[in-house]
């Protein structure tokens, strides 16, 4: 499958995938900041608050059930205080034949999250797909697929590597589209990109090169860039499109009147203990196609 800089066809020619019916999130009992590997992370160590924590976790597991996904816990281990970040660890192939690729995390503080996520996988009867050694790779961190299409969008620049993208395509047999990320702040293409419908896509001007603009224009013709501080300081590129509904951080007012605009039911949470560790509702979870 071509691995391209720019598409070369309309995403809108892919084949469908399944839709979204499952999350998959972990549970925050051992959450914590207690080391630095993203920028909003300093500052942060030892300073969550684990009661305030379990609380926005538990209401976005509420927020997820009610719109109709069907919620399954992963259980905490205490030496994996980012465990809860359950978009990282894998990559789920949606075409109907419960099968998931397995990251390779690029910090050694988080590769032994992986593990966990693939004995719950083989639990569930999902078969794991295992990149060559030394492909760095974190799943829907850096992943994201088109609505509703087996067409894929990667950034790679900070976690993910370039390298990882061609047998990473090869995987999950459908076009990727590669986006070379540039700014710190915005170091997995899901704190940057959000995906609303099959034409409009949430981003962030400062986040990409002009090769990656371009394509993201090219895919998503009714594009609406984010101001950047909204995008940082409130994770709005980290709000997911769902089920007819945008599900986002609190206070992404100008995030939420665009999913507004695009026909979406704006439900926002807060997700501040999870924000002082870099992630947010995106982050916090991992949406499947197939039952659990
Ligand atoms: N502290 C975590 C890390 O830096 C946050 C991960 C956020 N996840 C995401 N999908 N952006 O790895």
């Amino acid at each position: 499958m071509p691995i391209v800089d720019r598409p070369p066809f309309r995403p809108t020619s892919a084949p469908p995938r399944t839709p979204d019916i499952a999350a998959v999130m972990a549970d925050p009992e051992h959450f914590d900041v207690e080391y630095v590997i993203n920028a909003y992370m300093d500052g942060h160590i030892g300073s969550v608050d684990k009661v305030v924590a379990r609380q926005q976790w538990q209401d976005l597991v509420q927020v997820f059930l009610d719109i109709g996904l069907d919620v399954s816990v992963l259980r905490a281990d205490e030496h994996l205080a980012d465990l809860v970040f359950a978009a990282n660890q894998s990559f789920p192939l949606r075409d109907g034949t419960r099968r998931v690729v397995l990251s390779q995390m690029a910090m050694p503080q988080r590769r032994p999250e992986v593990a966990h996520f693939r004995a719950f996988y083989e639990d569930a009867g999902f078969e794991c797909l295992e990149l060559p050694p030394n492909s760095v790779f974190e799943g829907m961190g850096d992943v994201l697929w088109h609505p509703g299409r087996r067409f894929a969008y990667a950034g790679w620049g900070f976690r993910t590597h370039r390298t990882a993208l061609e047998p990473f395509a090869d995987l999950i047999q459908a076009p990727v589209v590669a986006l070379r990320l540039v700014d710190d702040r915005f170091y997995h293409l899901d704190t940057c990109l959000s995906p609303l419908d099959e034409r409009c896509a949430l981003y962030v001007r400062q986040a990409f090169d002009d090769a990656g603009l371009a394509a993201i224009h090219a895919c998503f013709p009714d594009a609406v860039a984010v101001p950047v501080q909204e995008a940082a300081r409130g994770f709005a590129c980290n709000g997911v499109s769902v089920r007819g509904h945008f599900v986002v951080q609190r206070g992404c007012t100008f995030s939420a009147e665009v999913a507004r605009s695009r026909g979406l039911e704006v439900v926002e949470v807060e997700t501040s203990e999870f924000l002082k560790s870099g992630g947010s509702v995106g982050c916090l979870h991992i949406r499947l196609g197939e039952a659990l």
